[in-house]
């Protein structure tokens, strides 16, 4: 038995959040009675669900990696006729929503998936999943800088959480660093936010790590499919970070490499 919310986000239906709107307001029900509590539980396979007076579907549910390039929006519609993550996934019929969010000028590894329960946990503050991030920045930052970026940096909305930060390349010809940042919160343009606080703009982001998940060497602007074994691990991760709330205690910086 499960929740009903969970349920209806797993049936890809909605987000967990506005499946929970849905039955508040009244247009859910099982087995021919409207349900408006949240608390509810249901055997999907057994129980008859109707949304606005229609079965549910158990469609099938898809994970998919896709490697966005910069210059992308996203979302599945852009009003400004930009290009948008959809265009990006050829083949695919199904409507999948992104787990997250990259910036237009971001690129690298976005889960996109149709499985509303899935994207509520990977997203949801309190598992903490890691995001590893690739900065380019200008110059050669300090070891101090990078610690400060490690212990926490004062944003408008708040300080950040203790992150792990680390050299990645450090390239004097170009007069350009490429550091190595994983955060365990997903705020709006927080990396590049960072680094402004710190007085090292971003010129280049890449998102390459999301949990467990490496964006390996998928080629940019190409999808595929996860194997079960890597939802799963997914899953995992999230729940044991949630356990053990597993940040790192104290920041940790900072090996010069070169
Ligand atoms: N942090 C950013 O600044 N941008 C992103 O796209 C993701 C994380």
């Amino acid at each position: 038995m499960e929740r009903l919310q969970k349920v209806l986000a797993q049936a890809g239906i909605a987000s967990r959040r506005k499946s929970e709107e849905m039955i508040s307001s009244g247009r859910v029900q099982v087995n021919g009675t409207v349900v408006k509590e949240l608390g509810v539980k249901v055997d999907p396979a057994a129980d008859e669900i109707l949304v606005d007076g229609k079965p549910i579907k158990n469609e099938q549910t898809l994970y998919l990696l896709l490697h966005k390039p910069k210059g992308v929006i996203t979302s599945a519609k852009d009003t400004k006729g930009r290009k948008v993550v959809a265009d990006y996934l050829p083949g695919i019929k199904e409507r999948v929503y992104p787990v997250g969010r990259l910036d237009y000028d971001t690129e690298g590894l976005l889960i996109l998936t149709n499985d509303g329960e899935f994207a509520y946990v990977m997203t949801h503050p309190r598992y903490h999943v890691p995001r590893t991030y690739r900065a380019t920045v200008k110059g050669t930052p300090h070891g101090k800088v990078l610690e400060q970026l490690a212990k926490g940096v004062k944003l408008d909305d708040g300080m950040t959480s203790p992150a792990i930060v680390d050299y990645h390349d450090v390239n004097p010809e170009k007069n350009e660093t490429v550091i190595s940042i994983t955060i365990y919160e997903g705020r709006n343009r927080q990396v590049r936010r960072m680094f402004e606080a710190v007085k090292y703009p971003v010129i280049r982001l890449k998102r390459v790590q999301f949990g467990p998940l490496h964006l390996g060497a998928l080629p940019r602007g190409k999808f595929r499919h996860l194997t079960p074994g890597e939802v799963e691990e997914l899953r995992k991760a999230a729940m044991e970070a949630e356990q053990t709330s597993a940040r790192p205690a104290d920041s940790q910086s900072v090996q010069k490499k070169n």
